[in-house]
């Protein structure tokens, strides 16, 4: 199944991914972000997922329309592994090749966080995808926006988002999937770095330039 491989050249770029619940400002943090890289000459490939290439922006619609209301949490995470793929092998890895940095709005702590803590999933079964769809590759380092869910769903309100289908709190999935994202960061504290998102965004900002900087050199 793994065939990743395109010009079989070194990954010379940076994969770097951004995670938190929704409201957490990923989205405006990441546009800060690529500015920072690219006022630095640093060439910035920017991403989403599920998405990122034609066949996961697919799956993605369908993912967050209402078709899926009642599904199993494991389709879902078949589901977003396979736009996952269709991303590491047409979008992310090509452009690692090409030495671009890789800002991507989620990856797999997402599915960990969401189809696992969220849905209740088995978290071996979303280990064993992670190893058959990128057995090799990981990110360099994760940037984890935490939130009160209060506060972000008072966020969301304010700007007037229509919530999707894997936003909703009820029955306290969304604090499910933050205290899911806070195991996650214990798990493997090298690589994700919790960032307090009820800072100001300059101070948000300013604390993960700084994470980002020993990359730099
Ligand atoms: P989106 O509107 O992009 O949310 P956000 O702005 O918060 O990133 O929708 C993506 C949704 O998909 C979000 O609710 C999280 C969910 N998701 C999963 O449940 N599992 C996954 O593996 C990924 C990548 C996303």
């Amino acid at each position: 199944m793994y065939k990743h491989k395109v010009n079989n050249m070194p990954e010379t770029g940076k994969f770097i991914t951004f995670e938190g619940i929704d409201g957490s400002g990923k989205s405006t943090l990441i546009t800060e972000i690529k500015d920072y890289l690219e006022n630095q000459k640093i060439k910035v490939f920017q991403s989403r997922e599920p998405g990122g290439v034609p066949i996961a922006e697919e799956i993605r619609s369908l993912l967050l329309s209402d078709v899926f209301i009642g599904s199993a949490g494991e389709t879902e995470a078949l589901m977003m592994f396979a736009a996952r793929f269709e991303h590491l092998k047409n979008a992310i890895i090509p452009a690692l090749e090409k030495g671009e940095w890789v800002l991507c709005d989620r990856f797999t702590d997402s599915t960990f966080a969401y189809q696992v803590f969220g849905r209740g999933i088995d978290f071996s079964c979303v280990e064993k995808l992670s190893d058959l769809v990128h057995p090799n590759h990981h990110p360099d380092l994760t940037i984890l926006l935490d939130l009160d869910t209060n506060i972000s769903l008072k966020r969301i309100t304010q700007k007037e988002e229509k919530l999707n289908r894997l936003d909703d709190n009820t029955d306290c999935f969304q604090d499910r999937v933050k205290e899911g994202y806070l195991k996650l960061s214990q798990k493997y504290p090298k690589r994700i770095k919790v960032v307090d998102a009820t800072q100001s965004f300059d101070n948000v900002l300013k604390q993960t330039k700084e994470l980002l900087d020993p990359l730099l050199s």
